[in-house]
């Protein structure tokens, strides 16, 4: 008898480490059973749940074969009783969902990443793929925000990654361990870009909506033009896969036609 697989039904996932980011941001690492587990692709998301608690998208933050890392905001029901749980504890997953970033058309392009605050989660395991096939790039800089010195994330990715490619860090609020160090908005330090090849440069810019929009509206007044400007929107979802209608504006899905969009795409959308 053929059995319909019911796409509602998360599996189990321990817990292998719990990295502690800020105070009110972790990364977990689950490992993966790889003959049963589908890996994710970059930006892609997981619907997370804890049974008789709740069920939200969480962006993969990074993974390897072995394992995948979520990095989890303390916000709501949810991700307070995730932020309650310890190694060896069991968080269920559904998914991968979504598109993801198109790692493979940015071979050879100048690629600059713009994120801002949380939104340096889903873009980290683009960084760590170009960190480690760096020649697979003309050039690559990336732009990081954030409000305070205390909100900074994955503090020793960045230190690997300022090795290799120019990653300039900016805070909104400085403080005496920051003197000397750029401060104010991401859009204040668009101008700093290379921007002497602009057709073969792509962006790609992820944080919240009003960040996406000002920084795109800088990069294409600097001549990039929108569809070479690639962003990951977030919006309230449920099903995850294109059923609920939670998501949709006009025609779109965002879990399943994006979360990833290009810049003419996402102007309509991003409120
Ligand atoms: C594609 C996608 C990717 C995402 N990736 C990540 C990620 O990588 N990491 C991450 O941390 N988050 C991510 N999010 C956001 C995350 O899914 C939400 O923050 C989710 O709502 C958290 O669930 P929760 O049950 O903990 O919070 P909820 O309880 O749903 O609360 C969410 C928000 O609503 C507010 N709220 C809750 N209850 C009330 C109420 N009664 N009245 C008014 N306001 C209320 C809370 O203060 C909070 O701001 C992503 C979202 C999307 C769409
Ligand atoms: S979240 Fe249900 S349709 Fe997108």
């Amino acid at each position: 008898m053929n059995m319909i697989k019911n796409i509602y039904i998360p599996s189990p996932h321990i817990i292998i480490d719990i990295i502690k980011e800020t105070e009110i941001e972790s990364t977990y690492k689950f490992k993966i059973d790889k003959s049963t587990f589908k890996h994710p692709s970059y930006g892609q998301f997981y619907e997370v749940s804890l049974p008789m608690i709740g069920e939200a998208p969480i962006s993969v933050s990074n993974f390897e074969d072995d394992y995948v890392d979520l990095t989890i905001r303390k916000v709501g029901t949810l991700t307070n009783a995730i932020h309650c749980l310890k190694k060896g504890d069991v968080v269920y997953l559904r998914g991968p969902y979504g598109n993801s970033f198109p790692v493979d058309l940015l071979t050879d392009r100048h690629l600059v990443i713009a994120a801002g605050g949380c939104g340096l989660s889903p873009v980290r395991s683009v960084i760590n793929y170009f960190y480690k096939n760096i020649e697979k790039l003309s050039k690559f800089e990336v732009l990081m925000g954030f409000k305070t010195i205390n909100d900074l994330l994955f503090k020793y990715d960045i230190e690997k990654w300022e090795q290799k490619f120019k990653s300039l860090i900016t805070l909104d609020q400085s403080c005496e361990l920051w003197q000397g160090k750029p401060v104010g908005l991401i859009t204040d330090y668009v101008g700093q870009v290379d921007f002497s090849d602009k057709d073969n440069m792509s962006v790609i810019i992820v944080g919240p909506p009003i960040m996406i929009k000002f920084t795109a509206e800088k990069f294409i007044a600097s001549g990039i033009k929108k569809e070479n400007i690639i962003v990951s929107l977030e919006r309230n979802m449920s099903c995850g896969v294109g059923k609920c209608g939670h998501c949709k504006i006009d025609s779109t899905y965002i879990c399943c036609d994006g979360p990833i969009f290009t810049y003419d795409q996402a102007e309509r959308l991003i409120d």
